[in-house]
C-alpha cells in the first residue's frame, strides 16, 4: 500500500502532483510520502501486538533511509532506530529517538563508536564476535558503566533476495554460532561491566518466504530456553529485519499478519520482550525517484534507449543487486506501449536500470517515477561522475518540503582542497 496514485492523469504523492516538486527542485529527486511511512509502521506494530507479541521494540533500520525527517516521522509514532555507525546514532538522536529505543548493530564497531554508544545509553549493543565483546567490556570498564549487550547469532539459514544481501549462512561474516553465543553470553553474565539483555538475529533482506525465518526463529527460541536452563537471564529477543516488499515482476512477500502469526506460533509461551529491525518494509514503498527523460535514442537497428537524468549513482540497486523497480510515466501519453532500455548518463554499461521494459510512449522532457525506491535508494547514493547528491523531498497531505537540498557545484568543490604542494 502506498500513496502514489494518479490524480487527473498525473501521478501524485498524497495530494501533491509529482511535477510540482520536479519543477521546483529539479530532477532527479526522491519524494517520500509521510502517510505511507506512518502506515507501514502502524500496520507492523498493530499486527505484532494483535498476534500477542506484547509491545515490541520496533527499531527502524536507519541504513534503509537515513534522512532525519524520515526517522523523525517514525520516531514521533514511538518507533526506535537500529543503527550501524556513530553517524547513524547521531542521526537517530537528531530525529528525537530516545536512546533506550536505539539498537546498535554491525560487525565492526570501532572503539570510538562503542564509547559513543555507551555514553549515549543505547538499549543494546548487538555484539557480533568475541573480540567485540571484549572491546565493549573494556570500554565500559573505562567509562565506569554497565553495557547492555545482546549476542547476534548466525542461525545458518539461507534467506534473502540476493546473495549480496543474505547474511544468515554460517560462512557469512555476521554474528556467532549457537555454541559460541552460549559461551559468550555466560561470560558476559559474570562480567561486572556487561549486562547481557538478550540475543539477536538477522538472516537477510528482501525475504519473500517465511520458511527460513521460521527455521531461524525456532533455533532462536531453543537458544533462549537453553540459556535460561543454564540460569542466565534473557529479557529480549531481537528478530532483526528482512521482510520483503513487492518489486516489479518479483514474487510477492508475505504480509505482516502471516509474519506476526508465524512468530507468535513459534514463540508461544516464551516470556520475552521482542525487538524488530525492519528497514525496507517501512520505507521502500514510501518513496519514488523522479527522473526526467533527457532524450530517446532510437537505434535504427532496433533498440530504444530511454536516457534519463537519473543514474546508477542515484539508485544503485539495479546495478548492484540486479533489482527491478517498477517504472511509471508520471503523466502517461496516450498511444501504444514501447519497449525501452532505460539507462542513465553515467559512463558504465552497468548504468542500465532495465532492458526491454514496456512503457507508455515517452519523449524528451517527460517525467518517470521509479517505484519502491524509498529503501536503499538515497541512502546508497553517491556523487560518482561528479553528479550532485540527489535531493530528497517529503510530502504530508497537500504540503511538501525539501528535506535534503541538492548541493551546488560550489558546495561540492568547496569540500575538497588542493594539497599544500599543488
Ligand atoms: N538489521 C540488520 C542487522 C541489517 O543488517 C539489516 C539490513 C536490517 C536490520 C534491515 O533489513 P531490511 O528490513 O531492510 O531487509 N542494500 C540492500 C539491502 C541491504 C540490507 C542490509 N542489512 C538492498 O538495496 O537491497
Amino acid at each position: 500500500m502506498n500513496h502514489f496514485e494518479p490524480s487527473q492523469g498525473v501521478m501524485a504523492c498524497e495530494s501533491v502532483p509529482l511535477p510540482t516538486i520536479a519543477e521546483a527542485v529539479g530532477t532527479p529527486v526522491y519524494v517520500y510520502s509521510s502517510a505511507t511511512l506512518e502506515r507501514h509502521y502502524e500496520v507492523l506494530r498493530d499486527a505484532l501486538m494483535a498476534a500477542g507479541l506484547g509491545r515490541p521494540l520496533i527499531a527502524f533500520a536507519v541504513k534503509a533511509n537515513s534522512n532525519v525527517a524520515v526517522i523523525k516521522t517514525l520516531a514521533r509514532l514511538g518507533c526506535g532506530a537500529d543503527v550501524v555507525s556513530e553517524g547513524e546514532i547521531r542521526r537517530a538522536l537528531a530525529a528525537g529517538v530516545p536512546p533506550e529505543r536505539i539498537v546498535f548493530s554491525g560487525v565492526g564497531k570501532t572503539a570510538r563508536e562503542i564509547a559513543f554508544a555507551l555514553k549515549t545509553g543505547v538499549a543494546e549493543i548487538n555484539v557480533e564476535s568475541e573480540p567485540e565483546l571484549e572491546a565493549v567490556a573494556r570500554i565500559a570498564a573505562e567509562l565506569k558503566v554497565r553495557a547492555a549487550i545482546a549476542i547476534r547469532v548466525n542461525p545458518d539459514v539461507e534467506a534473502g533476495g540476493h546473495a549480496k544481501i543474505s547474511t544468515g549462512k554460517a560462512d557469512s561474516k555476521f554474528g556467532v554460532s549457537f555454541s559460541e553465543a552460549a559461551r559468550l553470553y555466560a561470560a558476559a553474565a559474570v562480567n561486572a561491566h556487561l549486562d547481557p539483555v538478550g540475543v539477536a538475529y538477522h538472516i537477510g533482506s528482501q525475504i519473500v518466504d517465511l520458511g527460513p525465518m521460521e527455521a531461524a526463529c525456532r533455533k532462536m527460541r531453543g537458544l533462549v530456553e537453553q540459556l535460561r536452563a543454564e540460569g542466565l537471564p534473557v529479557r529480549r529477543l531481537d528478530l532483526g529485519g528482512g521482510l520483503g516488499v513487492p518489486y516489479f515482476d518479483q514474487p510477492d512477500p508475505p504480509g505482516v499478519e502471516p509474519y506476526a502469526a508465524m512468530i507468535a506460533r513459534v514463540m508461544q509461551g516464551l516470556d520475552v520482550e521482542f525487538a524488530f529491525e525492519p528497514g525496507r518494509m517501512i520505507c521502500a514503498n514510501a518513496g519514488v525517484l523522479v527522473a526526467r527523460v533527457i532524450h530517446v535514442h532510437r537505434r535504427p537497428e532496433g533498440r530504444n534507449f530511454l536516457v534519463l537524468d537519473a543514474a546508477m549513482n542515484d539508485l544503485i540497486r539495479p546495478a548492484m543487486y540486479d533489482a527491478f523497480h517498477d517504472i511509471r510515466a508520471v503523466k502517461p501519453r496516450p498511444g501504444e506501449p514501447v519497449l525501452y532500455d532505460v539507462v542513465g548518463p553515467v559512463c558504465e554499461s552497468g548504468d542500465t536500470f532495465t532492458r526491454d521494459r514496456l512503457l507508455p510512449p515517452l519523449e524528451a522532457g517527460d517525467l518517470v517515477a521509479f517505484m519502491t525506491a524509498g529503501a536503499y535508494g538515497a541512502a546508497m547514493a553517491s556523487e560518482y561522475n561528479t553528479r550532485p547528491l540527489v535531493p530528497e523531498a517529503m510530502v504530508k497531505g497537500g504540503e511538501w518540503a525539501v528535506i535534503r537540498p541538492r548541493p551546488s557545484y560550489e558546495d561540492m568543490l568547496a569540500a575538497e582542497r588542493p594539497a599544500s604542494w599543488l
